[in-house]
């Protein structure tokens, strides 16, 4: 059954984001991510973002307006935007650590479609390399 849609996108940060605005943009993203049921991860390092957000269809759809306005981001490319069957981060209302520019550069021209059409098949290898990294630091 399908129940969940999974965004993946990329993204330049209009300025370098000092660590109180950081605070502030994930203390917003997190307040508003538990209210709509989204769950995912943030990287940040070297002028870019990489953000993997999921949950119900309609708040993904709400939730990633609310990111496309940001003023502080721009030039967001969109690497994966399909339904799943269930969370590859559900511990998260975002998590978020540092990326170098080689971690991202391998992350975001990994591969990130599917496959399969069906929601239940194996994550495409983008998320899977998404999945070891942010499990690595986990630990
Ligand atoms: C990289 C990035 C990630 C964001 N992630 C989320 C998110 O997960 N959930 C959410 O509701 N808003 C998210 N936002 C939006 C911010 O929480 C906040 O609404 C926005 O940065 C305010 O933009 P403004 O400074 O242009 O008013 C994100 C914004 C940026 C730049």
């Amino acid at each position: 059954m399908t129940t969940l849609r999974t965004i993946v996108y990329v993204s330049s940060a209009t300025h370098k984001l000092s660590e109180a605005e950081m605070e502030a943009l994930l203390l917003d993203a997190r307040e508003a991510n538990q209210r709509h049921g989204i769950t995912g991860i943030l990287l940040y390092g070297e002028g870019n973002f990489m953000q993997c957000f999921e949950g119900p269809p309609d708040a993904v759809a709400l939730i990633y307006a609310r990111i496309r306005a940001s003023r502080q981001h721009h030039d967001l490319i969109t690497l994966m935007d399909e339904a799943s069957a269930e969370r590859y981060f559900p511990d998260w209302y975002m998590g978020v650590t540092p990326a170098s520019h080689s971690a991202q550069l391998e992350l975001s021209s990994a591969q990130w479609q599917r496959l399969s059409r069906d929601a239940s098949a194996t994550a495409p290898p983008g998320m899977q390399l998404l999945q070891r990294f942010w499990q690595k630091l986990a630990r």
